[in-house]
């Protein structure tokens, strides 16, 4: 058995477990989502998933023989176009879907089980574990997007209604850092070959933007402010007529709400400012007097000069950070303190995709993986974020991760923070 043998079956366990209930949990009417072109019906995601081991790891390694004879052309995203998945019969209903899944899950599971799990099987498995985290995010979001109720599992978080305290800067010092991740061993194309980088000093903040600072500067009239937004900024602006964060609305008194999934609350004032796009971002930055990070100043201020995968150490830990689903963005940004980095960053991994300044672009030896579509289709007209959200999973992030998205995306559970000029 493979080394790894064992934390690979806890994982897709978990993993199967948690999106099962992503699916099961929705009444049928739910299933039939809306057209939306940041989001995929929950059925295909699921269809899709299960694909991805069977095209991957199953045909590829065993027999080459279709599971679902007929439907490549449904659950494989590269052959059905966005918009063909939605409709009248565009995907098998939930039952003959789940029946595919978990077949096709089964298989993975009886592969795992096998004495002799080869180096290449369990790496292949490791990445189907991986893609499918993946579409358990975008489920989440799918669910923000719509209004639907809280994914299963969502715990109520502990709110303040106190004003976050800004506790200030810290100061990262000159040197070289760690950034990325070494060529063997398992890790995604665009976070390899990993290097040591050269770091100017700099200071970044604490925590994360909360809704109370980002409050402030849409109160200021910032939205109305072109200055602030620069050239492409501007033009969403002038496109979008945006005038606060996309969930935002002013309740029947003037007071400020924000959307949580199906619910509208008071804004939280000490939680991080969620959902906004990169031109807000670099706009609160700018009115602020401030700038983002780069990717790799925000990897330097989360690993320091050890080049630790996580803020706290080299090994996930539970209650470490708020991802998974579970407290969903609603935690103070002062909160988890207690494993904040070396350097004193709070809440680096989980809560929020936090932008950067860097354009995602490939390392110096880049070399494409086995799945050439995982990051090669971004490079170039998408922005880095770093650190995994709220509803990243904790069996997918590390400090080294990168994920892209388009700049003025706003749908995905992106936030930030932002460094001294
Ligand atoms: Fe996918």
């Amino acid at each position: 058995m493979s080394l790894e043998t064992p934390a690979l079956l806890r994982d897709l366990d978990a993993t199967d477990q948690r999106m099962r209930a992503l699916v099961l949990d929705l009444e049928e009417r739910d299933l039939e989502v809306p057209y939306e072109e940041g989001i995929n019906p929950p059925i295909w995601e699921m269809g899709h998933a299960a694909f991805f081991y069977e095209g991957f790891l199953l045909r590829e390694l065993g027999d080459p023989t279709p599971r679902m004879p007929g439907f490549d052309d449904v659950w494989d995203s590269f052959r059905n176009a966005h918009e063909r998945r939605w409709g009248d019969d565009a995907v098998p209903d939930r039952q003959a879907t789940l029946d595919y899944y978990a077949r096709i899950l089964d298989e993975v599971r009886e592969r795992l089980a096998k004495p002799d799990v080869g180096e290449r099987e369990a790496y292949l498995c490791r990445y189907g574990i991986g893609h499918q985290n993946m579409h358990l995010e975008s489920m989440i979001w799918c669910r923000q997007t719509l209004g639907y109720p809280a994914p299963p599992g969502a715990v109520a978080a502990p709110q303040s209604n106190d004003p976050a305290t800004v506790p200030g800067d810290v100061e990262i010092a000159a040197g070289r850092y760690p950034i990325g991740m070494p060529p063997e061993g398992f890790s995604f194309d665009n976070e390899k070959p990993g290097f040591l980088c050269d770091i100017q000093p700099f200071r970044i903040s604490r925590t994360l933007v909360s809704n109370a600072e980002y409050l402030e500067f849409v109160e200021s009239g910032a939205y109305a402010s072109p200055q602030l937004w620069g050239l492409r900024g501007r033009r969403w602006l002038r496109e979008t007529e945006a005038q606060h964060p996309l969930y935002w609305r002013r309740g029947e008194n003037g007071e400020w709400q924000c959307r949580h999934f199906d619910q509208w609350i008071e804004l939280p004032p000490s939680a991080p400012a969620l959902h906004v796009n990169y031109w807000e971002a670099r706009a609160y930055a700018e009115w602020a007097g401030r700038r983002l990070p780069t990717e790799y100043e925000w990897e330097a201020a989360a690993r320091g000069p050890q080049g630790r995968l996580f803020p706290w150490g080299d090994t996930m830990a539970s209650g470490c950070a708020d991802m998974d689903g579970t407290a969903l963005g609603l935690l103070p940004v002062t909160a988890l303190a207690n494993v904040a980095a070396a350097s004193g960053c709070i809440q680096m991994i989980g809560t929020a995709w936090e932008w950067t300044s860097s354009p995602f672009l490939p390392y110096d030896g880049f070399c494409v993986d086995m799945y050439p579509f995982m990051s090669t289709l971004q490079f170039g007209d998408h922005v880095t974020t770093k650190g995994g959200s709220c509803a990243t999973s904790s069996c997918l992030i590390r400090s080294s991760y990168r994920q892209a998205y388009l700049p003025g995306r706003r749908d995905a559970f992106t936030g930030f923070r932002t460094c001294a000029r």
